[in-house]
This record gives structure tokens, C-alpha cells and sequence, in this order.
């Protein structure tokens, strides 16, 4: 089996559509999102229902939980300033009630057994029942404690946007993130997950999506905190 991972793709339908066409094109048979579909990119509703469309299984981020009954929670309510919550105010105005709908229900993991081990696709622990934040450490110290220590568990996961992968045969992988680059040598990443009999396989694949089209975009929906977005979101 083999199962195309991407994460944070935040509203950039450009990655959207590469991630699918690779999808086709390295023989996967199922696309798994890890969270975050959206802020941050200028194409919201385009973009989710891209994915809803091309029946990619979407889980539950913590920008997900932003725009449905869940809400901002503690944390973020605290810790934002005015430029972001514009932001957001700006994306949950951009997305259709049929939208709002299906993010209502997504699910905060999807798990697959296959080859004697459980897959297990999450986009960051929970903690109160919703996803964690602030921070938490994201090593094998970290993330046993929240997740818990499965025997065969292979455990992916999304938030950081940058690349985790601790060692030959890793429980806890982050496979960067597909729709920004925060961290140039960790963004614009897909992840191919081969399950066969003897053991299974990772392939990390680099994209090639137009960044300038994507900052232009930015640039005319986003008046309020579109500097520090494009500063920070879209490094070459
Ligand atoms: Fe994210
Ligand atoms: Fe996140």
C-alpha cells in the first residue's frame, strides 16, 4: 500500500494540486493530510474543497479548530494580536457553510494496520481535547508521554513544519510542511509511505509549487498582517 503524507498545506492551492498530481503520479492509493488546510495562503475555501474533492482524508489541526465551534481556545485567545485574529476573521468570512460543516467532523487521527504495525496519522497531541499548543517537544521523550508508547506504532504528525525523523527505524515523523516554507530546507515537502510485507518504506519528495504567485496572492486579499506572513511563511 502506499500513502501519500502532506501536511500544513494553509490554503495554498498550488501545493494542493502538485500534491495530487504526485499523488497519481508515484502510484499512491490514499493521500493523507495531517492538519492545518488552512490560513496563512490566500485560498481558503479553494483550496479545502480541492481536497474534499479529490477525497484526500483530512485531519483535524489546530487551523482547523480556529474556523468551526471548537474556536481559538485559551492559548491563542491570549496570545493574539490584532493583525492575526483579522487574519482569521478574514479566512472563516472566505469559506462556505459546506465547508464549516466538514471541518465540524474531522476526525483528530486516522489510523491504518498494515504489514503487523498500526500507522497512525495525527496533526499534534491533544491536550484537554484539542490540539496542544503552545509547544511541547517533539523528540521521542516528548511525544511518548502524550501519544503514549505503542509497540509497532509508526506515529506522523504535522504543526512543526519542519522535518522529524529520529533515526533508521523512527515512531515519530514530521514530514515538513507541503504548502509553506518556513523552514526552506523543511517546506514544500511530501512524504511517500510504501507498505509491503517486509517492512515499509519513507521517500520524501520536494515541490516545486510557484512561491512568487503565491506571495503576489498573499500580497492583495491580506491587508492587515501580510509583511510578517510573507517574511516568515515563504522563505526561498
Ligand atoms: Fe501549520
Ligand atoms: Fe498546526
Amino acid at each position: 500500500m502506499r500513502i501519500l503524507i502532506s501536511t500544513d498545506m494553509h490554503a495554498n492551492i498550488l501545493a494542493a494540486e502538485e500534491a495530487d498530481k504526485a499523488g497519481r503520479d508515484l502510484g499512491a492509493d490514499l493521500h493523507v493530510h495531517l492538519g492545518d488546510s488552512l490560513d496563512i495562503g490566500p485560498w481558503p475555501e479553494e483550496t479545502f474543497q480541492f481536497m474534499k474533492s479529490r477525497s484526500v482524508v483530512m485531519i483535524k489541526g489546530n487551523h482547523e479548530e480556529y474556523h468551526c465551534s471548537d474556536g481559538y481556545g485559551p492559548v491563542i485567545e491570549k496570545r493574539m494580536g490584532a493583525a492575526e485574529r483579522n487574519h482569521y476573521e478574514w479566512t472563516t468570512a472566505q469559506l462556505s457553510p459546506d465547508s464549516i460543516e466538514t471541518l465540524e467532523v474531522l476526525p483528530y487521527e486516522h489510523r491504518i494496520a498494515e504489514g503487523g504495525r498500526t500507522f497512525r496519522f495525527t496533526h499534534f497531541p491533544l491536550k484537554n481535547g484539542r490540539i496542544c499548543e503552545p509547544w511541547i517537544e517533539t523528540d521521542e521523550e516528548g511525544m511518548t508521554e502524550p501519544y503514549g508508547a505503542a509497540g509497532r506504532e509508526v506515529l506522523f504528525f504535522g504543526h512543526i513544519h519542519r522535518w522529524v525523523d529520529d533515526g533508521v527505524n523512527p515512531r515519530f515523523i514530521c514530514p515538513g510542511a507541503t504548502g509553506i516554507s518556513q523552514y526552506p530546507e523543511y517546506g514544500k515537502t511530501l512524504l511517500l509511505l510504501d507498505i509491503g510485507k517486509g517492512g515499509y518504506s519513507l521517500e520524501r519528495h520536494r515541490m516545486a509549487w510557484d512561491m512568487e504567485r503565491v506571495k503576489r496572492e498573499v500580497r492583495r486579499v491580506n491587508r492587515n498582517n501580510r509583511n510578517w506572513l510573507l517574511d516568515n511563511m515563504y522563505r526561498a
